[in-house]
């Protein structure tokens, strides 16, 4: 049911929804106004599906007169969704608990659309209500404000402030919750609840507290977190009140907690503020990634958030190196054309909008000089557009517009760094911020590294470094310098694998996609298991594609292990990640 107010005269008898050829609609009608005549049933309209984009169709429904400008219309569509990629079906054996199946979906960037009809664009903001009835056993849960359990294993849902489409999010499962703070909880399958429950216990509230005295009031009553099934494509995903993630989280030392950091930094970046259009997602991202260290340097500490910062813009290099930095993906703002040629806004998925994006507003906050009075033009921006979607044109002018003696210097530009060279250029960012307050942490890993990379081990100056005490990013940053420096001479790898146990039998998520990645690109043939098993443990997006993409470029042996891997966990791996490994390996039917 779609209440709809129309906004201006002259829009003509058609709505037009978006919708995908896996949802099946089979009748619409248009109901009378609320307590006025009318058949209750609603009079029956004419609907049509027509072809839109590869990742969905538009719903042509015609109405029986243009609205005016004002005038309200409640529509009733009848429809039946399932097959299509926004909602997942797992089987029990695709769960932690292999007990009983389980469903989840997953609304961005366009994939709500398979899920209901919709206006599934970021510039449209709404309420919902939802009555979701499951089988006897089984536990709905919604990104909702309100969450009420009623008779008939039926629950209700009430989401009472606006959010764009792609944030409205069910799960259905055999789930149970543990709370971890005043007004937030942990849901997990049984099996997982008890180590959900000891790696947040305590530390959520803090993060909330901290980012509400930094970008203004928290709007959204719970932040609750859930624990995903190990196929779920991304680390963290942040569905208002109930953040979706990777129980790779669960490393049992809290040192993944920067997920958590950035998800709920999303509450006032991308949930609040949105952007307007995929094409600038770099909004959500980049504001979100500054927001999450802004907030990690409060709690843990500049050299700690720094050397955080540098593992991201390992990424950013590691990304652009693979994709060439000119590749059109690679800049902040992304041409979206609509349509069947355009790109899906699912491709723009990338280290670009987060780490360049990161980039542009630590530059934005260089140019203030002075980080209280940035981070209360933050807070101020939150709240100049919350409930709003926006454009960067928006953000860039309310920058200048709240800073006038900047505007009146020309900052936006200056040459080399014109903000219209930061959203249309491809490439490296032209700045840069400094994360030397890091050095204390990176450099004995630097050291460590160079090393490794030696000719001739040293083997007493290696064994003067002890590691047991570094912190999990500190043996990421150091693992990517290895990785930097890899192909090792001869022999290395190995040595270094028998050395430190701790990182080549790591269970830890983030240890482990590093180890697989230097194993690959070391030909390490004795350990190509490990990666095997990692992409048989989870399928993140991010840790699965850039394993694939080694393999594939790697020897006959990566390229056979690469097929072998993805013919035995395709069918658990998300849709999208199955199409994007596809395309890696160069398989048939890839889009
Ligand atoms: N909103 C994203 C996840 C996403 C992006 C889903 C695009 C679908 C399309 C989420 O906030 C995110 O950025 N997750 C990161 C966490 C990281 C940057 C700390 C992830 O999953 O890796
Ligand atoms: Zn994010």
């Amino acid at each position: 049911r779609l209440e709809l107010r129309c906004e201006r005269d002259g829009a003509g008898a058609e709505l037009r929804l978006d919708a995908h050829p896996a949802l099946a609609v089979s009748r619409a009608a248009l109901l009378p106004p609320p307590g006025g005549p009318g058949d209750a049933a609603g009079q029956e309209l004419p609907v049509e599906s027509r072809p839109f984009a590869s990742y969905g169709s538009a719903l042509h429904i015609a109405l029986p007169q243009a609205p005016r400008a004002g005038q309200l219309l409640t529509l009733l569509i009848d429809y039946e969704a399932g097959e299509g990629p926004g909602v997942c079906w797992l089987s029990p054996e695709q769960t932690a608990g292999k007990q009983k199946p389980y469903m989840y979906t997953q609304g961005q960037a366009v994939l709500n659309r398979s899920f209901f009809p919709c206006f599934d664009t970021p510039s449209v903001k709404f309420t919902y209500s939802a009555t979701v009835k499951v089988p006897e056993g089984f536990t709905a849960v919604m990104s909702a404000t309100t969450w009420e359990k009623q008779k008939d294993n039926t629950f209700v849902f009430k989401m009472s402030q606006p959010i764009p489409s792609y944030l409205i999010a069910l799960v259905v499962g055999d789930i149970v919750s543990a709370d971890v703070g005043p007004r937030s909880r942990v849901w997990a399958e049984p099996c997982l609840i008890e180590a959900a429950k000891k790696e947040y216990d305590g530390v959520i509230e803090e993060f909330l507290v901290v980012g509400e005295k930094l970008f203004g009031p928290y709007v959204w009553g719970r932040y609750d977190i859930l624990f995903m099934p190990p196929s779920f494509p991304f680390g963290g995903m942040e569905n208002p009140c109930l953040t979706f993630v990777t129980p790779c989280l669960l490393a049992g030392d809290r040192s993944l907690v920067d997920v958590i950091i950035h998800e709920i930094s999303h509450s006032w970046f991308g949930n609040l503020v949105t952007n307007a259009t995929w094409g600038e997602f770099w909004l959500n991202e980049g504001f979100t990634m500054y927001a999450q260290r802004r907030i990690s340097t409060e709690v843990y500490g500049l050299p700690y958030t720094c050397l955080e910062a540098a593992t991201g813009r390992a990424l950013l290099r590691q990304h652009m190196d693979a994709t060439g930095e000119e590749h059109p993906l690679n800049k902040l703002r992304v041409v979206i054309e609509p349509g069947l040629w355009g790109v899906n806004p699912d491709d723009t998925y990338n280290e670009t909008p987060y780490e360049k994006g990161y980039c542009f507003v630590s530059y934005l906050a260089h140019l203030v000089g002075n980080q209280g009075k940035f981070d209360a033009f933050l807070q101020a921006y939150v709240n100049r557009f919350k409930f709003q979607s926006i454009t960067a044109d928006d953000t860039l002018g309310f920058f200048l517009e709240y800073f006038p003696e900047l505007k009146e210097k020309g900052v936006d530009s200056i040459p080399g760094f014109e903000f219209d060279r930061w959203l249309n250029t491809p490439g490296w960012p032209p700045y840069l911020p400094d994360l030397s307050p890091g050095q204390q942490l990176m450099r004995p890993a630097d050291e460590l590294a160079e090393l490794w990379a030696a000719d001739a081990l040293n083997m007493e100056a290696i064994e003067a470094v002890d590691i047991t005490g570094w912190r999990t990013y500190q043996l990421v940053y150091f693992l990517d310098q290895v990785l930097q420096k890899s192909p090792l001479p001869e022999g290395n790898v190995t040595r270094l694998s028998k050395m430190y146990p701790k990182i080549s039998k790591a269970q830890n998520a983030e240890l482990r996609l590093r180890w697989c990645q230097i194993v690959l690109k070391n030909n390490l043939e004795a350990e190509y298991s490990k990666v095997k098993d990692f992409l048989h443990s989870q399928g993140k997006q991010k840790y699965t594609l850039p394993l694939y993409r080694a393999m594939w470029g790697g020897s006959e042996a990566t390229r056979a292990l690469a097929m072998e891997t993805f013919s035995a966990t395709a069918p658990q791996l998300h849709v999208n990640v199955q199409n994007y490994v596809k395309k890696i390996l160069g398989l048939e039917g890839a889009e």
